[in-house]
């Protein structure tokens, strides 16, 4: 469903992404883990073309992704959620959701007006994520684990069949993370195709069909959990050493 073909992205010297080639399953989860500045943030990057990439290409389905601009990425069907959460703080969790739909928030801001339909759109996802009693709660109020749950409800908004998350787990307590696993594999099991950069190998080795490795910029192994835990090379890239 989504295929990488050397991708390389550099930035003034720096490889971020290196001649990266992986493929992803339609109705899988896949994690794409590795340490602190492995590239993992820019793969996603290039994937909804936030940045272009030197050389390479990026197909979903049969579309390459490489060459198209990012509004049009977010048309295809591919939703993503940021590293670090974006909100409006002044306005209700409501309206921040209906505020997300395929245009991204920015394309918003000068047209305010919240249709009915991305009202009601907003109240079905507040539904499947079990907060439907935050609705007209301000943005501003809620806890940052809430936060991040709505970050899944912001890319939920426009009903995306690839799902890209940048961290969905980073900083939640143990109450959320299971939340939210239990959400991601009921949105596999609804057929939803999950990507997800994550640093929280529970979450990574409970959920996942598929584990990419990224390390410097180059991908290392992938496989199932059981294969990525007993990969010399991945324990290398995380201890630092040879293990
Ligand atoms: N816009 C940019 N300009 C310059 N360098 C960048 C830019 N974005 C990323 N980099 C560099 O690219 C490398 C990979 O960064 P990236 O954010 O993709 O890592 P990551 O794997 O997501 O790390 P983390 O787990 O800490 O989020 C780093 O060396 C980073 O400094
Ligand atoms: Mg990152």
């Amino acid at each position: 469903m989504l295929k990488i073909n050397n991708a390389t992205k550099s930035f003034a010297g720096i490889v971020a992404v290196d001649n990266c080639s992986f493929a992803i399953k339609q109705g899988t989860i896949s994690a794409l883990i590795g340490p602190n500045g492995a590239g993992k943030t820019t793969l996603f990057n290039c994937i909804s073309r936030i940045y272009p990439i030197d050389s390479g290409q990026i197909f979903y389905k049969n579309h390459r992704l490489d060459l198209m601009p990012a509004h049009k990425i977010a048309r295809l069907g591919i939703g993503r959620s940021f590293q670090i959460t974006r909100t409006l703080d002044q306005l209700s969790v409501t309206e921040n959701l209906a505020l997300h739909t395929a245009g991204g928030i920015g394309s918003h801001l000068f047209h305010p007006g919240i249709t009915t339909e991305n009202r009601l759109k907003a109240c079905e996802v507040m539904e499947f994520l079990g907060i439907s009693t935050l609705a007209d709660v301000d943005m501003g109020t809620l806890s940052f684990g809430q936060k991040k749950l709505l970050d899944l409800g912001t890319v939920l908004m426009a009903d995306p069949d690839l799902i890209l998350l940048d961290e969905p787990a980073a900083g939640i307590n143990l109450r959320l993370l299971e939340d939210i696993i239990n959400k991601l594999v009921t949105l596999k099991n609804q057929g939803k195709t999950i990507l997800l950069i994550e640093h929280n190998m529970d979450l990574v080795m409970g959920i996942s069909d598929e584990v990419i490795v990224m390390s410097a910029g180059i991908i290392i192994a992938q496989g199932k959990p059981s294969e990525i835990q007993k990969n010399a090379k991945v324990l290398e890239a995380y201890l630092g050493s040879k293990a």
